[in-house]
């Protein structure tokens, strides 16, 4: 009868959860991740409007054969890998939609989705693993987005100020935010030592790993803010460059 009882309750722990609180926080994930991957393939693979003069759309830089000397599609399909590479492989994303997508599982405390969990130790998941090697190559895409971001502000060889520049700039700050909050920064520059002090160059290492900390203690909030800002900022330059608005002069 005990027996009977125990794999009763057993069974009962595996199909539900005492959990009482609203666990389903994957919804928000699921509408806004959903809504930013069908925006931007189309917006990719359109391959139009994506320069007003000075503005460059963040998914079209850096922009490779605009005049199709030799590539025929978009310029974008060109260089998305890099930024998509990048956050879907970062560690806060992966959380998330294991949770929302694959209900692997739904949340902490609740059952797996589906039977035969290996997590990221066989193919294909293990892959996540090369997230560091994306960071280096994000780094390079931060560097073109300033470059472009500058730009922003040049009109037609003068210093000036729209819409649109102020956009492109937070929209880089957010970005270098993300970046340089990434848990595999946090763990190159010193997360990875148990001492400091007996390190080589530990002074600054320690100072530089307690920075990304602070930035690293956020890393969903930046996540979140810089993947809705750069859909926003090529939404704006799509919509100026198609003429449905035009950019304001500030000054
Ligand atoms: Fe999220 Fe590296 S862990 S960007």
């Amino acid at each position: 009868m005990a027996e009977l009882s125990a794999a009763k309750s057993a069974s009962t722990y595996e199909s539900s959860t005492l959990r009482r609180d609203a666990w389903i926080a994957n919804l928000p994930f699921i509408i806004v991740l959903s809504a930013f991957g069908i925006y931007t393939t189309w917006r990719a693979f359109e391959g139009a409007y994506y320069y007003v003069d000075p503005y460059l759309s963040p998914f079209y830089s850096p922009l490779i054969d605009p005049k199709h000397h030799w590539w025929p599609f978009s310029p974008a399909i060109l260089i998305l890998g890099g930024p998509l590479g990048f956050r879907l492989t970062c560690y806060y994303y992966r959380k998330a939609y294991y949770r929302a997508f694959f209900g692997d599982p739904f949340g902490c405390a609740l059952k797996e989705g589906h039977k035969g969990y290996k997590g990221e130790t066989s193919f294909p998941f293990i892959l996540q693993n090369i997230h560091r090697y994306f960071f280096y190559i994000a780094v390079i895409f931060v560097a073109f987005l300033w470059y472009d971001a500058l730009v922003a502000f040049d009109f037609d060889g003068k210093f000036g100020i729209g819409v649109g520049s102020v956009v492109m700039l937070a929209n880089i700050v957010l970005l270098t935010i993300y970046t340089f909050s990434c848990h595999s920064l946090r763990s190159l520059v010193g997360g990875k030592l148990d001492c400091f002090s007996c390190a080589a160059l530990g002074g600054p290492r320690h100072a530089a790993w307690k920075g990304v900390t602070k930035l690293n203690e956020h890393h969903m909030f930046w996540a979140w803010v810089s993947m809705i800002s750069v859909g926003l900022t090529d939404l704006y330059i799509y919509m100026v460059a198609s003429g449905a608005i035009k950019d304001i002069r500030i000054l």
